[in-house]
């Protein structure tokens, strides 16, 4: 299951994210802002419950978030996109998947993990903006329902047919968003056309 975000505001946004000349510090708010719309999708089915509200003039019938929610950044790309979500939902726990991809194998390598204990109920938004052959979110999809959970969405930036597949055979359950689907992945295992490697641009590095 997933579902491509095409709203002109995100694709405006991604335009730019996208272009070889947008410099980290631009690259960064953007990655931010498209995360905000994203994950505004994502989360357009979480519970509430219903509160009420005096407002200056009257009692207004509101609605309040009711669920526990638990953001899972895959390191380092990730971390991109956690002051977007947390924007959105200030209240939501942090876990943490560390995860490289083999220079060799493109296969993905995992380094760190620390997930918080006691949340199967929630509701985990696992956040990388690159799923490529899809093998580290899946990878990381595995720890944390290991860790428990049975309730898992992803958010992404740039997707592709392959990284659908991959993730979609092996856990059937899980929804991912995305704000694009580009249309293969090259030699190296890069998104095409992609915006080339996410880390280094967010982060400055090469
Ligand atoms: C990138 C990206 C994903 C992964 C996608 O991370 O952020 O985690 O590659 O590729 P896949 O779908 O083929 O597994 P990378 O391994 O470059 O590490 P980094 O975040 O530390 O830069
Ligand atoms: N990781 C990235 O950062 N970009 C890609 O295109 C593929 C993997």
């Amino acid at each position: 299951m997933h579902e491509e975000i095409r709203h002109p505001c995100v694709q405006h946004k991604l335009a730019l994210l996208r272009d070889e000349a947008t410099g980290y510090q631009e690259f960064r708010d953007l990655a931010k802002e498209i995360t905000m719309f994203v994950c505004y999708e994502a989360l357009k089915g979480v519970n509430v419950r219903k509160v009420s509200v005096q407002t200056p003039l009257a009692i207004a019938q509101c609605h309040k978030i009711d669920e526990e929610l638990v953001v899972v950044p895959i390191l380092r790309a990730g971390i991109g996109m956690l002051d977007g979500i947390l924007g959105l939902v200030p209240t939501a726990r942090v876990g943490f998947v560390g995860m490289y991809r083999d220079m060799e194998s493109k296969k993905p390598v995992a380094y760190y993990q620390r997930l918080p204990s006691e949340s199967s109920n929630a509701l985990y938004i696992v956040i990388d903006p690159m799923i490529a052959t899809g093998g580290s979110t899946s990878a990381a999809i595995d720890l944390i329902k290991a860790n428990g959970a049975t309730h898992i969405v992803v958010v992404c930036i740039v997707t592709c047919p392959e990284g659908l597949r991959k993730i979609e055979e092996a856990h059937p359950d899980v929804k991912i968003y995305t704000a694009a689907i580009d249309d293969y992945l090259d030699e190296r295992k890069y998104i095409v056309p992609g915006l080339g490697d996410a880390g280094d641009r967010l982060f400055g590095t090469s």
